[in-house]
């Protein structure tokens, strides 16, 4: 009897299914803070005179009580003087806006646009979500050839301290995919030969022309290179329809 159940129990956990077998890995970044020679909060961090009059005026966007609200453009301001993040970023954001620290760090940390570590001078952002995956050449031809082309991986920055690579989920470009956003440009519609020379010029120290990249004859925006498909009569009054006593 005793043998007879053992060997049942045995069974029954070998029919166990492990739903997972590998960590579940959301994000190429940790969400937690650890830290680091380059970011304490010691890094030294002062929002300059010049942000600080920006400052003042983006918190006046909001009704009195509610400056928290200015939270976001608070941290991007200060990520752009700084180039990145750094915690001692979030705690001059949270003394601006008389908020306590944990509520910046939940903000700083939910955002990935905040850069917690630094990066280089050109942050490289490939989309890599379906649309991008199966417009053109697709975004891991391209993807392949930034890699190559930087001879780094993703998640990494440039010996030189020129560049870093991330791959992140949508841009909002989808119509224009494969796509990439380089600080705050986007190039869109991207050949292996375009993002060649793309990287290139960015080498160089010089701004490519950004947007779609298979000639602004073709597409100006987003609208369909083959011209357009609906929407495509004059839009209708107002009233139309209704009935004329009305
Ligand atoms: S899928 Fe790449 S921008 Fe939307």
């Amino acid at each position: 009897m005793l043998a007879f159940s053992r060997r049942l129990l045995s069974s029954a956990s070998q029919q166990v299914r492990k739903l997972h077998t590998a960590a579940p890995l959301c994000s190429d970044h940790l969400f937690v803070h650890r830290h680091t020679a380059d970011n304490n909060p010691d890094t030294p961090f002062e929002f300059s005179p010049e942000n600080l009059k920006k400052a003042a005026l983006i918190i006046k966007n909001y009704p009195e009580g509610h400056e928290a609200a200015a939270c976001i453009p608070l941290l991007d301001l200060a990520q752009r003087q700084h180039g990145w993040t750094p915690l001692s970023a979030m705690h001059a954001v949270a003394d601006l806006l008389k908020m306590p620290r944990m509520r910046v760090y939940e903000v700083a940390t939910f955002y990935t646009m905040f850069n917690r570590e630094p990066v280089g001078k050109y942050l490289v952002q490939m989309c890599t979500t379906t649309p991008c995956m199966l417009n053109g050449v697709g975004s891991d031809v391209i993807l392949d050839c930034v890699k190559e082309e930087l001879g780094i991986k993703v998640g990494e920055t440039t010996k030189d301290g020129k560049f870093t690579l991330v791959e992140v989920e949508c841009l909002g470009a989808c119509v224009n995919g494969p796509m990439m956003q380089v600080n705050d440009k986007f190039y869109e519609d991207l050949t292996v030969e375009d993002t060649k020379k793309i990287l290139d010029e960015l080498k160089q120290g010089k701004w490519p022309v950004s947007g779609p990249q298979s000639g602004q004859d073709k597409r100006f925006s987003c609208e369909p290179k083959g011209g357009l498909t609906a929407l495509n009569t004059p839009p209708r009054g107002p009233g139309f329809g209704m009935r004329s006593d009305l």
